[in-house]
């Protein structure tokens, strides 16, 4: 089959893979109809690629029909339409019964100390081959499926995988109390997403900060009141003076770890991608890498008492920190992968009920899947209005 592999820094290709085939009773075969590029498939293709081999396939935003199952699994058959979330879980072990399918203790990856297997993720995630594929092996499909109905199109169901229990997550941990506010740093398809869904929700004011323009306007379709990081010197005052003088109630950081504006990030960030392997592998696990520039704005945009949900991706582990001001601010800070099963019930009604979420407008390109490696391009530099990219084998 045609599958997108990597291949190095910003170098994805379209290969020809063996076909893959059940191997365990609990998997399933999925032919992908749809499969999306993520902003998480950016750190891949940048900073993660020393936990990258060759060839990997990568993808982790799947849907398609199932076409085959182990005969462990009963809850779904062929010819379903699924969606397949980006976490691989057993929905049965202490932690999927917790509701927290990130942590499932029958996929976690022990030898690299991480939660739950994913699709496509570095060998820190198990190495799974991913969904940018014409077909998918899914294992744990009993628990790793969410049935969806006929009817609508793909771009319906198919953010399931990620962006909406993402966005639904960063919403659920932000705790933005009724009528409240809410700053959200990154207007990416998770930034993006986040905002509508606060909105929905009933956040009383959603400010959403970015510096790409495009996603800026889109962000404002929906009632946020927009702050271009280019435009403000200081955005954590602007932010106060849109709060009464004391900072957002809540913050979304959707941004991770590769935000712009940090210039000791920047070299770090290209020296982990110039190094060989070995060293920059150790270098992003203990010294880090991280550019912090999103959060360091989060902990000084949020009002004392606050709580920062970060939903962006942050790796490293001896990144300093403003303990002195999280402490001293009191705020709240949650954050981690998405559980996405634990979200499904909560959005499937936005999904079935019209689209208040306007899922069905969300992609900003259809491709096939054999403009892969163009996409990626256009994704990671923000080209021709990219903003989501929706991949179909
Ligand atoms: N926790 C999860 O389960 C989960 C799931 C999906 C994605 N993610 C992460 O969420 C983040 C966003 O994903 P996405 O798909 O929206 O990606 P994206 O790369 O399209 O979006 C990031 C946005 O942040 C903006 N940005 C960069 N630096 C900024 C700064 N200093 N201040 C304000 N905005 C800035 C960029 O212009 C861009 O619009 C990524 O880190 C991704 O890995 C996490
Ligand atoms: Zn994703
Ligand atoms: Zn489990």
């Amino acid at each position: 089959m045609k599958a997108l592999a990597w291949h190095g820094k910003r170098d994805v290709r379209l290969d020809t893979v063996p076909d893959p085939s059940i191997s365990e009773p609990t998997d399933a075969i999925v032919r992908m109809t749809s499969t999306a590029i993520c902003g998480s498939d950016l750190h891949l293709y940048e900073v993660l690629g020393p936990f990258m081999a060759e060839g990997d396939v990568i993808g982790h935003e799947p849907m398609g029909i199932v076409e085959e199952v182990g005969s462990a699994v009963t809850s779904i058959a062929p010819g379903d339409r699924v969606v397949i979330p980006f976490q691989i879980a057993c929905g049965r072990c202490y932690m999927c019964r917790q509701g927290l399918p990130t942590q499932c203790e029958t996929t976690q990856v022990r030898e690299e100390g991480m939660g739950a297997a994913l699709f496509g993720y570095t060998k820190l995630y198990g190495q799974v081959p991913g969904a940018q594929a014409e077909y998918l092996r899914v294992p744990q499909a009993q628990f790793t499926s969410i049935k969806v109905p006929e009817g609508p199109p793909d771009d319906r169901f198919v953010y399931l995988s990620d962006v909406l229990p993402t966005a639904w997550q960063a919403v659920e941990y932000a705790a933005v109390p009724d009528g409240g506010s809410l700053a959200v740093i990154g207007l990416g398809p998770i930034g993006d997403m986040s905002c509508r869904i606060a909105m929905h929700r009933g956040a009383g004011k959603v400010i959403g900060v970015d510096l790409v323009p495009e996603r800026l306007a889109r962000a404002r379709r929906y009632g946020v009141e927009t702050l271009d990081l280019r435009e403000h010197d200081d955005v954590a005052e602007t932010i106060r003076d849109l709060t009464d003088g004391r900072g957002a109630d809540a913050v979304i950081d959707a941004v991770g770890m590769e935000a712009h504006g940090s210039p000791f990030g920047k070299l770090a960030h290209t020296m982990a991608t110039l190094l060989p392997d070995s060293v920059a592998e150790k270098m992003m696990e203990r010294a880090g890498v991280d550019r912090l520039g999103a959060f360091h704005l989060a902990i000084d945009a949020v009002r004392r008492g606050g709580t920062i949900s970060l939903i962006g991706v942050y790796g490293g582990m001896a990144d300093p920190l403003p303990m002195l001001t999280l402490f001293d601010k009191q705020i709240q800070l949650r954050m981690g992968q998405a559980n996405v099963k634990r979200w499904v019930d909560d959005i499937m009604p936005l999904l079935t009920d019209g689209d208040p979420l306007g899922v069905d407008g969300f992609a900003t390109h259809r491709l096939p899947l054999d403009q892969g490696p163009q996409a990626y391009e256009m994704f990671q530099k923000k080209e021709e209005g990219a903003v989501k990219v929706l991949l179909q084998p």
